[in-house]
């Protein structure tokens, strides 16, 4: 029996959650959900390739933006929706190296187990492991637990838990890639009067004002100390709310046109997305003392307004 065949025996859930073979043959969990009393249905999809959530959708219209150039290879991270990013985030700090972003986007994860609620809330869980490989890079014991819960809204929850006697260190986000009719014509609100790291000005500190953020051009900003739910308002499309849990870091980024210079997302396809990433980083990373565990929840969703115009 193949892999996915195997898989899907174990832990297919009839009418909500199927494990197929997806774009270049890697793994993919599709999940469906609805409810028929206030009649809307939700569907997401999700690679092991780096446990990433490709897609998530609300009545047919697509909340995730996924890269047409992305690749879908083994050992290659997945240009758009939702990818973990672990142990560190950006370049490593010392060694320059090691894969930018950590190493468990571009790692395969387990299936750990699949539900179905009463109320019809689709729940899968993943896992990802400290092993020979990750011990020669990153030198801990930890074990990741990825729960990805699709009702109307998406919940995503990242546990990590400290297998080694000692304490570490870590980063992590939730690099979630939001479809937008036109970056240039969006803005987000939630982040007013925060303080944030400009990484396209050499890291300086700034602090937004009171006006809502609006993007004119490269943006990679690392607003820190925040645990704020982030709304983004497009003119073409239903507000989406981007709520966490753990979280005291949110990444706003859009490479502008040096998006030409990423072949997966090369195409003129930037201005089709934004990155509200869910992150600690830098002064909000966390440390874990041994044996504890720490979990860090994002929740997309999309306003039960409908779009505003046709999309
Ligand atoms: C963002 C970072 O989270 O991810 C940016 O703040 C980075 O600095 C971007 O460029 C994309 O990274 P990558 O490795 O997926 O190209």
């Amino acid at each position: 029996m193949s892999e996915v065949s195997e898989q899907s025996r174990r832990f297919n859930i009839s009418g909500s959650l199927s494990v197929v073979a997806g774009e270049g043959g890697l793994t993919k969990i599709v999940i469906k959900a609805s409810g028929a009393s206030v009649g809307w249905t939700a569907k997401a999809e999700i690679y092991l390739n780096g446990a990433t959530v490709t897609r998530y959708e609300v009545d047919g219209k697509p909340v995730l933006f996924c890269s047409r150039t992305s690749k879908f290879e083994v050992g290659k991270a997945i240009r758009g929706g939702v990818p973990i990013i672990f142990p560190w985030f950006g370049p490593h700090p010392t060694d320059p190296k090691m894969p930018q972003h950590g190493f468990v986007r571009a790692a395969e994860w387990k299936i750990l187990n699949t539900a179905r609620s009463s109320s019809g809330v689709a729940t899968v869980v993943l896992g990802f492991e400290a092993s020979e490989a990750t011990r020669a890079i990153w030198p801990h014991d930890f074990a990741l637990r990825y729960t990805v819960s699709l009702g109307r809204r998406l919940e995503m929850a990242l546990e990590v838990t400290n297998r080694s006697n000692s304490e570490f260190r870590f980063d992590e986000a939730l690099h979630t890639y939001l479809a937008v009719s036109d970056v240039r014509n969006i803005h987000i609100t939630g982040l007013e009067q925060t303080e944030y790291a400009d990484k396209v000005d050499g890291l300086a500190r700034k602090r937004l004002d009171d006006a809502p953020l609006r993007l004119t051009g490269e943006t990679d900003r690392v607003f820190l100390n925040t645990g704020a739910v982030c709304r983004l308002h497009d003119p073409a499309r239903s507000e989406i709310a981007v709520g966490k849990e753990g979280s005291l870091s949110t990444v706003v980024w859009n490479p502008w046109d040096k998006a030409e210079n990423l072949v997966d997302l090369a195409g003129n396809q930037w201005p089709g997305m934004v990155c509200i990433e869910t992150v600690n980083t830098m002064e909000n990373s966390i440390t874990l003392m041994a044996g504890a565990s720490h979990t860090m929840k994002s929740t997309l969703h999309l306003s039960s307004r409908g779009y505003r115009r046709a999309y």
